[in-house]
């Protein structure tokens, strides 16, 4: 089986150990493995890691499980949002005589899968590659938790200095549609304030509680905003909280793609890892049009379709974790 492999969007902690996973479960089957560069741009401008009928030796993949970014390179690809460039991308991989296509990014990489599926009669797993944690059909996703861990760090640092000064910090995290990066960072950080953007940020609720807080005596304040949150960032939300009066001196820091960034943490890899092999048994086993996840601890298929119709969103139980911890 000739299986082409992409990262696409924006880039997350694990994806390396992910190729290199794909790569040395092919070898069970003597599959011939093509790494495709700069995601689905790399299919328009055939840009194969090495030439396109080339197998890659599981050698070539030693000492991937710890390196950050895409050793694939990653990109978004405007030639995938029409009909006509799907066309044309299948095409290519026809021309090449792909038979299957294993893309590993976030809703968008989904999206252009689902798309590729409906013209192609290759086969199609897709695999769940974003910080954001947003996708269904996966409780967690590759990078997710060296986000969180890269987020705790900064916390943990500015809450040395919040302290020190009696102030306040609003750290803002990436996260457009799910809050779970900043619900996780505020649950491990200890964090007072959070904000995502399943809700509507209230500022007069925000500046009661951290009025609450001030009379209760505490002295340093953080508060974690998604990128996403309903003001639409943490300089919005730190310009309407003077505007009411906030009764800590406030400062923000916007961590923005830091948090991409570093050597994916032990989690990350197990379960690119895990993945990884499961979506090359997937494709021997026939299956198509999926994306591959774990729910509760089981591997689970989820169609594509039903994958990019929606964003996950940050369980209740760790909404209200949160607003407990916070007195
Ligand atoms: O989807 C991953 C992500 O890191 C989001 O958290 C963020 O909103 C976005 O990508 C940033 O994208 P770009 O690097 O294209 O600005």
């Amino acid at each position: 089986m000739k299986i082409g492999v992409l990262c696409s969007g924006g880039d997350a902690p694990g994806m390396n150990p992910c190729l290199r996973a794909i790569i040395r479960a092919a070898e069970k089957y003597n599959d011939n493995v093509v790494g495709i560069r700069r995601g689905y741009q790399g299919i328009f401008k055939e840009d194969f890691w090495g030439g396109v009928d080339r197998k890659i030796d599981p050698r070539e993949v030693s000492g991937l499980t710890n390196k950050g970014g895409a050793f694939l390179n990653s990109s978004r690809c405007k030639e995938m949002y029409d009909e006509e460039g799907v066309k044309k991308a299948v095409q290519i991989l026809e021309d090449h005589c792909f038979d299957a296509l294993i893309p590993i990014g976030g809703n968008g990489t989904l999206s252009g899968a689902r798309d590729i599926g409906k013209f192609w009669d290759g086969q199609i797993i897709g695999l769940p590659g974003t910080i954001d944690n947003d996708l269904l059909g996966t409780d967690y996703t590759i990078g997710f938790a060296t986000a969180v861990q890269t987020g705790v760090d900064a916390v943990d640092k500015l809450r040395d200095t919040a302290g020190s000064h009696d102030m306040m910090f609003l750290v803002e995290v990436m996260g457009r549609h799910c809050g779970d990066l900043a619900a996780y960072i505020a649950l491990a950080g200890g964090c007072e304030v959070v904000a995502i953007p399943e809700t509507t940020t209230s500022i007069e609720r925000i500046v009661a509680d951290l009025r609450r807080f001030k009379a209760l005596g505490k002295r340093s304040i953080i508060m974690i905003v998604a990128e996403g949150d309903s003001l639409g960032g943490s300089s919005e939300v730190m310009t309407a909280l003077k505007e009411k009066g906030c009764p800590f001196e406030m400062r923000n820091v916007v961590l923005g793609h830091v948090q991409r960034g570093g050597s994916p943490c032990p989690a990350d890899r197990v379960l690119a890892t895990k993945l990884g092999c499961f979506a090359v048994d997937a494709l021997h086993q026939g299956e198509t049009g999926k994306m591959a996840g774990m729910v509760s601890g089981q591997f689970v298929l989820t169609p594509l379709d039903e994958v990019v119709q929606g964003h996950r969103r940050v369980a209740e139980e760790v909404e209200k974790l949160i607003d407990r911890m916070s007195i």
